[in-house]
């Protein structure tokens, strides 16, 4: 007798609603047992002797590095780190604090200095300089020496500074860059272009002053500066010439090509290098189909600016970041003489100046699990990567909160106004909410929403970058050059050192024959030996 669906449903019913059971209450038994372990010394000391043993066994990698990842969280503050921590836990069913995140487990770590040579709190454009280019800059300037003055064009010339990504190609590696941003945005901009403002996206954005004394868009320069062999993210519309459809928002008149100029700066990329298979793509179809083994060049632009949100993103059209990583490295990786490779999580930034942390921890989560691919996908022995932030913001989480407190929950004890506080707050920013004189009362709100704003202390239309140091994680050949306190420039000349890359030349020796080789030698010593045993014993 055939079973009717509806009799299905009904044998399934008790199952699904014991696995639900199972799901809800397994998440709090892992972590009360959690909790139970941890009242024993013994877990902690064993833990601790672990700890101990991995520290006394490290040994810096004193090689020449092959190939160099460089991984920005924008606004990737430690306050951030540690939040986007236990957020990553709770969303696995811990406790959360426990959490070891993929660039937790990094070896070596050093402080980062964010200061420009004009700002006590800076910006992304000034910052990129500094670990692209190895210079401290002005804010808003990018590719630029502090010789530069933001917005005047004819400071421009002859005070341009090169990024490692540029010296890497110049010696043979592979290039990428990817991205949650528009592709020109100031981060990945400041790897292969030179600018006084970060802003000049298109040629329309650029005043007509500027054009005639001969400063170029950072979509242009994009293209015709470096030859970039992987560009991912987002930015679509300053490539295009004005009035151009959008592929993806055909309809929409906001989203068109911007380019006074009526190049196709797709075009213009995909014709530079005739004898390389190049491969244009811009929704996550063609991304999944692309041929790692017969693709030299890609380009990948999903958004005609940013990418969305993580937590608004449609997985059906648009890659992660984790994605975009993964196709980046295979590519990259086919060249024998390496590659250097940025990765920016670029909206962690965006979702603290917008106030809502929800935004922000989640693409940081998202940032850490492409650290993590990455690790899956190279060597320890022969790439080093380097994982950091440009600068932080005014983000705190606090409030005496006990273990295992939702990270976007409640403190538990009321403030002195005899109101509810979240653990998360901001310093400043959009969330500051008086009501007549007193604090908002969240009491009735939903603060696990996605767009719930945190308060802040002081009313501003976007919350601030924060001035205090970040963290820089680095494994991988010379990755023990990251350690103390370091200006923020630092980065760019370990990394070039690491890798032989100019100005340094007197650099650290290539990696002795591989274990793998050494295995081979002994092993044909050891065939010679025993025929030489059976001819003349
Ligand atoms: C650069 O341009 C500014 C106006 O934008 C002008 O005041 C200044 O004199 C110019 N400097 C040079 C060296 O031409
Ligand atoms: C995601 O994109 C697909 C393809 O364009 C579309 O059919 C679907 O409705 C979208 N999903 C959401 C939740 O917007
Ligand atoms: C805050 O709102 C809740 C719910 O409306 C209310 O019960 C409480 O009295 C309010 N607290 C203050 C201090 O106004
Ligand atoms: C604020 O105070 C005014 C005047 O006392 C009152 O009319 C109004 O309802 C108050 N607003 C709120 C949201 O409590
Ligand atoms: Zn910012």
């Amino acid at each position: 007798m055939q079973a009717s669906p509806q009799r299905w449903a009904f044998r399934l019913l008790p199952l699904l609603l014991a696995s639900l059971l199972l799901a809800v209450t397994g998440s709090i038994v892992t972590a009360e047992e959690e909790l139970e372990k941890e009242r024993d010394p013994a877990y902690w000391n064993a833990q601790a002797k672990e700890t101990l043993q991995a520290a006394l066994r490290l040994r810096p990698r004193v090689h020449r590095a092959k190939n160099i990842i460089l991984f920005l969280g924008d606004g990737m503050g430690v306050s951030t780190v540690s939040a986007a921590r236990i957020l990553r836990g709770q969303m696995e069913g811990r406790s959360g604090e426990e959490t070891v995140l993929a660039m937790d487990t990094f070896p070596y770590l050093a402080l980062s200095k964010t200061y420009s040579v004009d700002k006590q709190v800076a910006d992304s454009a000034s910052t990129a300089t500094a670990y692209h280019c190895g210079v401290k800059a002005n804010a808003k300037t990018v590719g630029l020496s502090a010789n530069a003055v933001a917005y005047e064009c004819n400071t421009t010339f002859g005070n341009e500074v090169y990024s490692v990504l540029h010296r890497a190609k110049a010696q043979g590696k592979s290039v990428g860059i990817v991205t949650t941003t528009r592709v020109q945005h100031a981060s990945p901009a400041a790897a292969y272009a030179h600018s006084v403002s970060r802003s000049w996206y298109s040629d329309a954005d650029i005043p007509s002053s500027a054009r005639r004394q001969g400063c170029v868009d950072i979509a242009t320069q994009l293209v015709t500066n470096v030859d970039i062999d992987v560009i991912l993210g987002g930015g679509r519309m300053y490539m295009t010439p004005k009035g151009t459809p959008d592929p993806e928002y055909p309809t929409s008149s906001s989203r068109k090509g911007d380019r006074k100029d009526k190049r196709n700066l797709i075009d213009v990329w995909m014709k530079a290098q005739q004898h390389k298979s190049s491969q244009y793509v811009w929704h996550r179809k063609q991304f999944d189909e692309i041929n790692v083994k017969t693709t030299d060049r890609l380009l990948g632009l999903f958004e005609p600016k940013d990418m969305r949100f993580e937590v608004f993103r449609n997985a059906t059209r648009d890659p992660s970041i984790v994605e975009m990583t993964e196709k980046a490295i295979q590519i990259l990786s086919k060249n024998p003489k390496g590659y250097f490779l940025f990765v920016e999580g670029g909206r962690i930034d965006h979702g603290h100046h917008d106030g809502i942390a929800k935004l922000a921890l989640t693409e940081t989560v998202m940032f850490d699990r492409a650290v993590q691919r990455a690790s899956r996908l190279t060597r320890e022995s022969d790439t080093l990567t380097v994982v950091t932030a440009d600068h932080s913001h005014v983000f705190t989480f606090g409030g005496n909160t006990p273990r295992g407190n939702p990270i976007f929950g409640l403190a538990h004890k009321k403030a002195d106004d005899r109101m509810p506080f979240t653990s998360i707050l901001y310093a400043n920013g959009p969330g500051y909410v008086h009501v007549n004189g007193t604090r908002g009362n969240i009491t009735l709100v939903d603060y696990y929403d996605e767009e719930y704003m945190q308060q802040a202390a002081v009313p501003l239309d976007s919350e601030t970058h924060g001035g205090e140091d970040v963290a820089i994680y680095a494994k991988g050949p010379m990755a023990h050059l990251f350690h103390g306190v370091k200006e923020q420039n630092y980065i760019a000349h370990a990394m070039a050192y690491a890798a032989c890359i100019p100005p340094y030349t007197d650099c650290p020796p290539h990696l002795p024959a591989s274990t793998g080789h050494t295995h081979t030698l002994s092993g044909l010593l050891l065939c010679l030996a025993s025929l030489l045993w059976i001819l003349f014993r």
